[in-house]
């Protein structure tokens, strides 16, 4: 299990209740690969518990530097929010499965909705990299513009870029899905990249089958151990029983995703 230490360099508020973590993490900034995350001890002791699993939203290996988006919703994420400059971190990462890299120069679209634009932004620069360089068009969904975190640092990493929000203060109004089916019929990418919460990731997967366009999704789900042990991120495989998050996720090919016992847990 890929263990580490990391160091706190800056912690900045991007909006409220989200913060942007530098972490100076050589082990990290050198193995990731987009859509993988860390397993953070984010407390001194036991409390609480459990480590917090966090995708790495850009890794920076000439500078031994992971960066990392928090959204504060309990405790845990909570904590991290007080920490200051200085702070050391046990964690374990990179974890976890991570996109298919487009090849090619093919059209990609990722569609992110709120804190899920963290393991897009990765991916997005990682194709920054590739030669030849895929066209990258992007559909970010938030609920007002304070929930579309970092869309600048995403806008600047794609060819085209849609900004949806529910109440209409930027961009359109609606939700990404309402976007999403006319984008691919105007100009069908081969391969779109989903993650945001859960309800929009089953209607994405939906659209794409209908489209017949292939779809991958990175689920978050509640982890324990975070390294394939206590079965606690499970999820319903279409092929019945059941896939880790943690292991054999975070993203899956949507169509390994049993969506209607899913959202009805
Ligand atoms: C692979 C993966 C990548 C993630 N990447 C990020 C990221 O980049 N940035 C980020 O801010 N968050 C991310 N998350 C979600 C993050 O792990 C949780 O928000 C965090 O663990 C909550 O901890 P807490 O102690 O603050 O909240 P808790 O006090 O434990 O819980 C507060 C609320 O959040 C819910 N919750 C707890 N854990 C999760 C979870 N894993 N998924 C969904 N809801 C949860 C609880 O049910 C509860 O309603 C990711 C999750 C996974 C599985
Ligand atoms: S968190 Fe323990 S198996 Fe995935």
């Amino acid at each position: 299990m890929p263990r580490a230490h990391a160091t706190l360099i800056s912690r900045e508020r991007v909006t409220e209740g989200h913060y942007l973590l530098t972490l100076d993490c050589a082990e990290v900034a050198q193995n990731a690969r987009p859509g993988q995350f860390v397993h953070l001890r984010v407390g001194d002791g036991t409390d609480p518990l459990l480590r917090r699993p966090l995708s790495i939203m850009l890794s920076q290996p000439d500078r031994r530097e992971v960066q990392i988006l928090v959204r504060t919703v309990g405790r845990g994420t909570g904590i991290v929010a007080t920490h200051d400059e200085g702070t050391r971190y046990d964690l374990l990462g990179p974890l976890g499965s991570g996109w298919s890299i487009p090849q090619g120069d093919e059209p990609v679209l990722l569609v992110a909705g709120g804190i899920g634009v963290a393991p897009l932004i990765f991916l997005a620069d990682s194709t920054r990299m590739a030669d030849p360089q895929p066209y990258v068009r992007a559909i970010f969904g938030g609920l007002t513009t304070e929930s579309l975190v970092c869309w600048t640092e995403f806008a600047a990493r794609c060819d085209e870029f849609i900004a949806v929000t529910e109440d209409g203060s930027t961009g359109e109004t609606g939700l990404v899905t309402d976007v999403l089916a006319p984008e691919l019929d105007r100009d069908p990418p081969v391969r779109v990249y989903a993650c945001g919460p859960d309800g929009m990731l089953a209607a994405v997967a939906r659209i794409c089958a209908e489209a017949g366009v292939p779809c991958e999704v990175s689920m978050e789900q509640w982890m324990g151990c975070g390294v394939g042990a206590c079965l606690g991120c499970a999820i319903p495989s279409s092929a019945g029983g059941y896939v880790r998050v943690c292991t054999e996720g975070p993203v899956f090919d949507a169509t390994q995703i049993d969506w209607e016992r899913l959202m009805s847990r």
